[in-house]
This record gives structure tokens, sequence and C-alpha cells, in this order.
């Protein structure tokens, strides 16, 4: 049912039954500016788990050489300009109560939206498919971030840039949704490309195929297990040094 005024949870372990009241209405993940999806879109919640769990300072540039739709550029400039996920959902259950105060939610929204910040930092979204870097431009106009996002279409060996550092979050194809030819060698490619084009960065990689992930042939700072929906997979973590590691602890 589209909009309820009441949604009921129920969870049933074992001998435990949980009831639990939703007071939203429609659930919280869905942030309305998906307009359309891609081929295999991430999760809105699940690319905000894995911005905050980077530990991304919002100041700093920041890439996805393979965006898609574009959702973790989008959850990117939403966070660093500080506006709340769904601060223009038009519809929450709780607005049929008898109790809602229209006055109060219209006076928190309004400190919400006065809190908003400009910023300067670059968000970089890039995708070899032309079809995909069109559902980012829809998705970020959704959003109400387009302004602060650039898109360009292309492969991501051929991505130029004239930042010094930043970081990368992205998923590349995993062989599950989108077959690629040889995934190792893909991987191992991309990785190549992180080492040549993107020496300063802090890279972070969510891939579900932990036999490509080792073809990167980088050394991880840190590894998180995720889950995607029911797909195990495995968050990554690499620092890009300019120059070689020695050189960075030998100054
Ligand atoms: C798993 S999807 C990314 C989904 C995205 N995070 C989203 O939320 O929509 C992987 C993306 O990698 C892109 N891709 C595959 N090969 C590429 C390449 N060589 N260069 C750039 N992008 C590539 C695909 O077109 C696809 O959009």
């Amino acid at each position: 049912m589209d909009n309820p005024t009441f949604r009921l949870n129920v969870h049933i372990e074992k001998d435990n039954c949980s009831i639990l009241l939703d007071s939203s209405g429609d659930s919280l993940h869905r942030r309305g500016y998906r307009i359309k999806g891609g081929i295999a879109p991430l999760n809105e919640v699940l690319a905000a788990g894995m911005i905050y769990l980077s530990e991304w300072d919002l100041e700093s540039n920041f890439v996805d050489p393979m965006c898609g739709s574009g959702t973790l550029l989008i959850e990117a400039a939403l966070m660093s300009r500080n506006i709340p996920p769904n601060l223009n959902r038009e519809h929450f259950g709780f607005m049929n109560w008898k109790t809602f105060d229209k006055n109060l939610f219209a006076k928190v929204k309004g400190e919400l939206i006065s809190k908003q910040k400009k910023i300067t930092h670059k968000i970089i979204g890039n995708d070899l498919s032309p079809n995909s870097i069109e559902l980012a431009e829809h998705n970020a106009k959704a959003a109400n971030v387009f302004e602060n996002i650039e898109l360009k279409v292309g492969d991501f060996k051929n991505f130029a840039h004239n930042l010094e550092s930043g970081i990368i979050i992205t998923n590349p194809p995993y062989d599950e949704r989108i077959k690629q030819e040889n995934i190792n060698e893909f991987y191992k490619e991309f990785g190549d490309t992180l080492k040549i084009i993107f020496a300063g960065f802090d890279a972070w990689i969510l891939s579900a195929n932990l036999q490509a992930l080792k073809s990167i042939g980088l050394r991880t700072s840190k590894r998180i297990q995720l889950f995607n929906g029911a797909l195990e997979t495995k968050f990554y973590n690499y620092k890009l040094y300019k120059g070689s590691l020695k050189a960075k602890y030998d100054k």
C-alpha cells in the first residue's frame, strides 16, 4: 500500500515476537531521487553506509570511476552539503496522525534547510555506459545536487583529472548481474589504473568477487564485510601513496 498511516513490522525469531510501529509509512531507504535504477544500482542506504565506513572527511574530492546511476555520488553530495535524506519528501505516515503538529514540522524542516552548506570540493562520476551517466544525471537532478556533481562518459583507464588527492569509493561489476569477459583481468587493470592515475588517493572498493579482488594487486589497509541484499561482499580499502610506500616511511 502506498503512503500507509501506520506500518506494522512483525519479526518472529524462535519464541520471540517483536511488533514495531513504523511512523514513516513508506520505507526510509527510498530517498525519492531514484527516478530510474541502472542495471545493478546500489541500495541508497548501503551507499551511505559505505561512505560513513570510509571515514571520508566530507571535504576532500570524491570520485566514483564506475558510478552507474550515481548512488554513491548523490549520497556523498547530500552528506557534504548537510542535506538530510528525504528532506523534500512530501508525505510521512505520521502526518495523518491526530497529534501531528504541522507548524512544528515546518519549523524543524526550515531549520534543517538553513543548515545546508555550500561545497567547493569536486564530486566526480565516470562510467563507460552513456545510459548510466544519463541516469546519474537524472537522479542527481531529482536529489537537487546536480550542480555539485561532474559526470563523464568513458573507460576508467582513460579518466583524466587534475586532482592532487581525494577518495575513491566504487563498486565495479562483480560478474553477477553485469558480466565481464575476464573479470580477473578487469580487476587487475583497475588496480593498475589506481596506481597510475590515482596516486595520492584513498580507494575503497565493494565487490562480491573475492577472487577478482585479489587480482587488483594492491595491499589492503582495511577489510570490511558487508551485505548487498543477500549477497556477501567485501569492502576493501587501499592507500594509494605517491611514489613507493618505502619512500613515504623513509621521509
Ligand atoms: C555495479 S555497477 C555500479 C552501480 C552504481 N554504484 C549505482 O549505484 O548505480 C558497475 C558499473 O561499472 C561500469 N563499468 C564497467 N566497465 C567499466 C569501465 N571499463 N570503465 C568505466 N565504467 C565501467 C558499468 O557500466 C556499471 O555501470
